[in-house]
């Protein structure tokens, strides 16, 4: 037996037992004539003493590297000085024995939770990193959601069937990664995007209720909540409407959030629609763990000559609650904030409503006290409150407005990672016009079923049709989404026409879907969420890279394997392939 506890569970109750642990060597500290070992497993740190009444034993642990892989036996002592902050911290081991089962290379980085090692270091020696209890901890949550989320809908009747990987083009939005085929020469299949059409057909073949752990593939630039592979719950079911949908999945976040992190929500997730989301937070995934919506004021401000005004067909404003007392060099540093290339606002417009009730504005000269007094009870500011505002095209000045309103709230400590707020985003248009392209795309995907009361206006009004789609946001992530879908073969036709596929593209792209739509398809709808991106927000993390055990980085690469990688000549001639690069 390699080892009789954990170094994570003897306590003062252990005293005086004889025990094995097994585990590594987390640091070593010599004091008179004692050497003091911390060892280390996953499931804490035990602390060993090496008696200098041993002194070949204490010798040999002198010798002891970081990270060498011991085995100590001795006698649980109670500490003298003890440690309140480990869990075992009011015990030591005093050894009677050490075993080196293995040593080790001194580790490039210290496994801490501060640790001194970049990202790229960390990335190249991820096995080392994933020993650091910060990023253990957040596999240790994505196991124990992965687990709620199974328990959850199973209990509901989901089955969990997998689909492959190896398939064909799945258009959503993003380009796919392929693979050759040596015994189909010249052709491709691709890496699923995510398993939409299997799941559609699993409805067809009449399961029911699907779900799936999955991962899903997708070749798009890199941000930090995105990863080119990164792993979805997907989610079916027949015979259901938006509402049965959103009941049934709004169950299971807050079962995650009451089995994982036992919080209660007790009341539903307010929904919006995603019209109101764009008009009051300029994004269709509005954090709303803070107010500061948005507030329009055109009309307020015409006929007084100012061109910036005038001429712009948007005027929004957010109001910040206690800054009227910014001083210019806090305004000025908020100005280049909205000027930066990623926000990209020209300049941006400030109303102060001082402590006292006077006004103060860096408009004032083209505006009256009055008119800007119009502007702040529009606002409902209060005095203390400072208004701050943009003026430009609707969309994208709403989109900037939003980075702003964004880095108010940041600024203001308004974005607590452990506060959580969930919201449904609902009434997604259907299609997305594209002006470089000159066509429509679809907002979520072609499956998506259009708002029944829209369908009329498919071909008059193709840009107002609203589709059954949702999204789930919680704290201004998208965290998921979903529709209800087409489950005509003629409605999906027209579908295909609407984002201008040919018939013939559609039936090559999609015939498996449309002939088994031909064979009795049930009314079905469902979602995915991303389940990294889950795990993230509810581990309090930027990023999801460290919630998956080997991430790429930014630029897609494993740095650990130093993936992707050239293959060699006689795998390229099997696959009668020839590379040829471009020069730039
Ligand atoms: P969608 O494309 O919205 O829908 O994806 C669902 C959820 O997956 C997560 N996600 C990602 N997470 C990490 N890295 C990425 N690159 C990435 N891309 C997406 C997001 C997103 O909300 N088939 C549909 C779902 C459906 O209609 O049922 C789909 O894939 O959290």
């Amino acid at each position: 037996m390699y080892r009789t506890n954990t170094c994570g569970e003897l306590r003062l109750s252990d005293a005086g037992r004889e025990v094995t642990i097994a585990g590594w060597v987390q640091r070593t500290r010599k004091m008179g004539g004692m050497t003091f070992v911390d060892v280390r497993d996953r499931y804490g740190i035990t602390q060993v003493v090496f008696d200098q009444d041993a002194p070949e034993l204490c010798e040999a642990a002198n010798r002891l590297g970081r990270e060498f892989v011991v085995q100590v036996t001795g006698r649980v002592a109670e500490r003298a000085s003890k440690n309140p902050k480990n869990p075992t911290g009011d015990i030591e081991i005093i050894a009677r024995e050490l075993n080196i089962l293995n040593s080790s290379e001194v580790p490039p980085f210290t496994i801490e939770d501060k640790t001194d090692g970049g990202d790229d270091l960390r990335m190249k020696y991820r096995y080392l990193d994933l020993r650091r209890p910060a990023v253990r901890k957040n596999l240790e949550l994505r196991h124990r959601m992965a687990f709620e989320i199974r328990r959850y809908l199973d209990a509901k009747g989901f089955l969990e069937v997998e689909t492959p990987v190896l398939i064909k083009s799945t258009p959503e939005g993003a380009r796919d990664f392929v693979v050759p085929s040596r015994m189909n020469p010249g052709q491709f299949y691709a890496l699923p995007q995510s398993p939409q059409t299997f799941k559609q057909l699993l409805m067809v073949s009449g399961f029911d209720r699907y779900f799936q752990i999955v991962k899903c593939f997708r070749d798009e630039d890199l941000r930090a909540d995105r990863q080119p592979e990164f792993t979805q719950i997907d989610c079916e079911m027949s015979f259901v409407d938006q509402e049965d949908v959103l009941q049934m999945f709004e169950g299971l976040v807050k079962h995650i959030f009451k089995y994982v992190k036992d919080i209660d929500f007790t009341e539903p997730f307010p929904r919006m629609t995603w019209a109101d989301a764009m008009k009051y937070y300029g994004s269709d995934k509005p954090d709303t763990r803070f107010g500061m919506r948005f507030v329009e004021l055109k009309d307020l401000t015409e006929g007084a000559g100012f061109s910036v005004m005038d001429e712009a067909p948007y005027v929004g404003a957010i109001v910040a609650p206690g800054c009227a007392g910014y001083t210019r060099k806090d305004l000025d540093k908020l100005t280049d904030f909205v000027k930066r290339p990623q926000v990209g606002a020209k300049g941006m417009m400030w109303v102060k409503y001082e402590a006292d009730g006077s006004v103060k504005s860096s408009v004032g000269k083209f505006y009256s006290d009055d008119t800007l007094r119009t502007w702040l009870e529009r606002g409902e500011a209060k005095p203390g409150d400072l208004m701050l505002i943009l003026a430009g095209q609707t969309m994208k000045t709403r989109k900037q407005l939003n980075e702003l309103r964004l880095e108010m709230g940041s600024r203001l400590g308004l974005r607590n990672p452990d506060d959580f707020s969930c919201l449904w985003v609902v009434d997604f248009p259907l299609f997305e016009w594209d002006e470089e392209t000159q066509r429509y795309y679809a907002m979520h995907h072609p499956f998506t079923a259009p708002n029944p009361e829209d369908i009329g206006m498919l071909d008059s009004d193709t840009g107002a049709v609203r589709a059954t789609a949702y999204d789930m946001v919680v704290n201004g992530n998208e965290l998921g989404g979903g529709s209800i879908r087409i489950h005509d073969s003629k409605l999906q036709d027209k579908m295909f026409r609407l984002l201008g596929l040919s018939e013939e593209d559609a039936q090559y792209k999609f015939g498996f879907l449309m002939n088994a739509f031909k064979y009795g398809a049930p009314p079905h709808g469902g979602l995915a969420f991303g389940f990294d991106r889950f795990v993230s927000i509810l581990a309090g993390l930027d990023s999801i890279r460290d919630t998956i055990a080997f991430p790429k980085n930014n630029s897609g690469r494993d740095m650990m394997i130093d993936a992707p990688a050239v293959i060699d000549d006689t795998q390229l001639e099997e696959l009668q392939i020839k590379v040829d690069l471009r020069e730039d």
